[in-house]
């Protein structure tokens, strides 16, 4: 019926999406199939046992969301892929599919960075969202602090010099032995936390520095754990999440208002897993609206990954700069 129709594809880390979108925005169908379970006896993402799902179960996901949109893939006019930064294994599956689709069926092909597939879902979400904004990129490989000047495009203003902030949540979540994954799993427990009951230093860095640092905040709940082991006490692991997360949480949130304030601008983005977090969403929101900024973020399911995010941003892409052919590479890394 005249709409452009975009199919998406995400395979750069544990779960295999594919997504139809219409008219760069409007979703038609996100099928997410999750390996949580395949990876949590190990406590984390294998890289090679990821590769393995995503290449079972890529083509019953590809058929998933096209009957869902009620669509066939000679509807589809656009394939947009992660080709990368990610899991490299498991990018090739996503990008092989997408190349093989291109193909067969004669449809342009674009490859997609992750990250701007992240800020892209906030298209889906707010059908009037347009750049320039600011934007918060919290995920489990990347922090960053951004202001995107167009779609696809955008200007880093600060970024973590060790570990990503769902990297953090990840980790501490072993150390404290809640599990992968371990983002949600902190989230939840701390709720019941108190925040205050353990002092970690917050770790700004230099005055007026929109990086981060959040290695040492692994290695604090580390040695926290284990002085209280050896003192015979009990480990309060909903205070202990509480209290790392608003570690985390104040210097994420100050060099956010801050990046905002400097750049003059008026409305900020979340985007990426952690931007699911139910905290850092409301002291977001807080500040937001005390400072006069409009506060977008995605729900939830299109802040993690999903292929819907990546038609968005596939969509984009090929309005402005035309298809990507069949020698499309798959990157581990790929900078903004
Ligand atoms: O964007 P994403 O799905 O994959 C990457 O691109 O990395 O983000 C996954 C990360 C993981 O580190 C996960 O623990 C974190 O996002 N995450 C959360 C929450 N949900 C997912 N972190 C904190 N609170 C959450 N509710
Ligand atoms: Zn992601």
């Amino acid at each position: 019926d005249g709409k452009f129709i975009t199919l998406g594809i995400e395979s750069s880390c544990d779960e295999t999406s594919i997504a139809v979108v219409a008219d760069g925005r409007q979703l038609m169908s996100d099928v997410i199939s999750s390996q949580i379970a395949l990876h949590t006896v190990f406590g984390g993402v294998v890289p090679e046992l990821a590769s393995r799902h995503h290449l079972q179960n890529i083509n019953s996901v590809l058929d998933e969301a096209l009957s869902e949109a009620g669509v066939t893939l000679d509807d589809v006019d656009l394939i947009g892929v992660t080709n990368g930064p990610g899991l490299i294994g498991a990018v090739v599956i996503g990008v092989a599919t997408a190349k093989a689709l291109s193909f067969a069926k004669d449809i342009p092909l674009v490859g997609v960075n992750h990250m701007h597939g992240h800020v892209s879902a906030n298209y889906i979400q707010y059908p009037d969202l347009e750049p320039p904004f600011m934007a918060l990129i919290v995920s489990g490989g990347h922090t960053n602090i951004v202001e995107v000047t167009d779609y696809n495009e955008c200007k880093v203003l600060g970024g973590t010099r060790d570990d990503a902030v769902g990297e953090a949540y990840d980790k501490v979540a072993r150390v404290i032995g809640l599990g992968y994954p371990g983002g949600p799993k902190v989230d939840k427990a701390a709720k019941d936390g108190n925040p205050e009951a353990v002092h970690f230093k917050r770790v700004y860095l230099e005055k007026d520095s929109l990086d981060f640092s959040f290695s040492g905040l692994k290695t604090a709940v580390l040695n926290y754990i284990n002085t209280e082991k050896m003192a015979g006490r009990e480990i309060n692991v909903a205070d202990v999440s509480a209290s790392f997360q608003q570690a985390v949480l104040d210097v994420v949130v100050d060099k956010t208002m801050m990046a905002v304030r400097n750049m003059n601008k008026d409305r900020l983005v979340i985007a990426g897993g952690v931007a699911a977090n139910s905290e850092l969403r409301r002291e977001l929101k807080e500040a937001c609206h005390k400072e006069g900024i409009r506060l977008y973020a995605p729900e939830p399911v299109l802040c993690t990954d999903n292929g819907a995010m990546i038609a968005a941003a596939a969509y984009y892409k090929y309005k402005k700069e035309g298809a990507d052919d069949l020698h499309l590479d798959a990157y581990a890394d790929l900078s903004l």
